[in-house]
């Protein structure tokens, strides 16, 4: 492990020295398919934003990044990026259970061609939130596919490591990052709790967390332990040269929880408990094999078969959101997560939430850098594999507000690093401005993209910015300056 001396790295940064990351730092930007691509007819999401009046926009063409993938590859290459990480639109590959689509297969041999020939590194993501219809089919009348049910069915995940075994066949000589689900955590939420995803269910009886959520969760674990196998039985090829042949790994979402009141031992205790139903549980069940089910710091499903299943910690970092303790709310949470999003904002419900304070995206959140820091130490406490930022970035139109947000989040990842911590990269959400699950209108893009002009994508500050720390594998002297600590 690299050490670096922590005296001139945060603290007197503004004091002249510029901060270095560690050599064969990943620097990355992340897309999804149907965020970017257009025309998947094929998901369960096509249909979703057709049944659905609170999605403002349907993904059309997205970003047309299915015709213009070459095009995206160039822009990770001209802003000096080693990796870049998006995904594989499963019903593309696999229209019909068991029945392969040759030319898709090849489209994306195409597209990885276009990122490895250019020297980027690519971080193939299996499942970024979408279903083929004959996993879950979400109107059998306009479409009479039989489907398995979705995250529900353990047959999904048997499936799932099929497809993750086939990818690992056809690409293996291209990939060695693999990544095979995005956020199963918002998988079974927002489809099993909150309503808004796929299948859209939306109850909130006291048994739904722990007779629907936390079942779909396991079966999420349990895909990601078979799709491991599959990989690493599979992709024998060495793609980097680097001694390995795979890295296999997810994107998990992880939220800073603080506990409301802070100085509460109640309020501390239901932070606890929220932060192992959200995140640790995956974490657990996968280096350790243990699930904790009724959030008590005790492991109580114990499986070998999802143990060692993770060669990295991979995180998407966005939101800090405080926890009140409430007995009166469902066991095993039995506390209320003070959550802001798409509107919604808890902390103006009167319901125990404080107020949200400081500076806000686009999307609403607060942006607390300190947060990736905090939640690196943890991770970091408590396993032993390496760490990488699978996905952190802000929705904003103003590039230089975008700047100062990485300014400001990789000072902290800087410290991480410096102070020993094992984090082996970091990767931007997202390349360009893309489709946010209903809606263009946030911007998280490097790249702007003009949806009236053929799509074009323009570099903007932030992706500027980025494209400096890449090149000098630092936060420079000049960036350093510009974009100073905020108090
Ligand atoms: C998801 C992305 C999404 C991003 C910004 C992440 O949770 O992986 O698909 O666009 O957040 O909201």
């Amino acid at each position: 492990m690299i050490t670096i001396p922590i005296l001139c790295l945060f603290s007197a940064c503004g004091s002249g020295e510029k901060l270095d990351f560690p050599p064969g730092f990943i620097w990355g930007a992340a897309c999804s398919a149907y965020q970017t691509e257009g025309d998947n007819f094929k998901n369960d999401w096509y249909q979703w934003e057709k049944i659905n009046s609170f999605i403002g926009t349907p993904a059309g063409k997205a970003v047309n990044s299915y015709v213009l993938y070459d095009t995206d590859a160039k822009l990770v290459k001209d802003i000096n990026l080693n990796s870049f990480r998006f995904s594989v639109e499963w019903s593309r590959v696999e229209p019909e259970r068991g029945v392969w689509d040759d030319a898709e297969i090849e489209h994306y041999r195409q597209v990885l061609t276009s990122i490895t020939s250019r020297g980027i590194r690519p971080f193939l993501t299996l499942h970024h939130f979408t279903n083929p219809l004959w996993v879950m089919n979400l109107d059998h009348q306009q479409v009479p596919i039989a489907d398995l049910g979705g995250w529900e069915n353990p047959e999904t995940a048997v499936e799932f490591a099929e497809y993750a075994g086939k990818l690992a066949r056809e690409y293996g000589d291209q990939v060695d990052y693999w990544l095979t689900i995005n956020e199963p955590i918002i998988i079974a939420l927002s489809g099993y709790l909150y309503g808004l995803y796929p299948p859209g269910e939306r109850v909130f009886s006291p048994g739904q967390i722990t007779q629907k959520v936390i079942p779909v969760m396991k079966n999420l674990i349990t895909a990601h332990a078979l799709a491991a196998d599959a990989i690493r039985a599979n992709d024998l090829v060495d793609a980097d040269g680097d001694g390995r042949a795979t890295v296999v790994g997810l994107a998990e979402s992880v939220v800073l929880w603080d506990p409301y009141p802070p100085d509460d031992p109640q309020a501390q205790a239901a932070a606890r408990r929220l932060d192992q139903f959200y995140s640790k549980n995956l974490f657990d069940s996968l280096t350790a094999g243990g699930f904790d089910d009724n959030l008590d710091g005790v492991a109580d499903d114990t499986r070998t078969e999802w143990q060692g299943r993770l060669d990295f910690i991979g995180f998407n970092y966005y939101n800090h959101w405080y926890v009140v303790n409430i007995p009166l709310l469902p066991a095993p949470i039995a506390a209320l997560p003070c959550i802001s999003f798409r509107g919604l904002d808890l902390s103006q419900l009167g319901v125990g939430c404080p107020a949200q304070i400081g500076e806000k995206s686009d999307m609403g959140y607060e942006i607390y850098p300190e947060g990736i820091y905090r939640i690196l130490k943890d991770l970091s406490g408590r396993y032993t594999v390496p760490i990488l930022i699978t996905e952190n970035g802000i929705a904003t139109t103003d590039g230089e507000k975008r700047a100062q947000f990485l300014a400001d989040h990789l000072r902290w990842v800087h410290r991480a690093v410096s102070e020993g911590m094992n984090v082996i990269g970091y990767i931007y959400w997202s390349l360009t401005d893309n489709w946010e699950w209903g809606t263009f209108t946030p911007r998280f893009g490097l790249y702007t993209v003009d949806y009236q002009n053929n799509y074009e994508r323009q570099l903007n500050r932030g992706g500027e910015m980025m494209g400096e720390i890449a090149e000098c594998n630092c936060l420079s002297l000049g960036i350093l300056k510009r974009y100073p600590v905020r108090k």
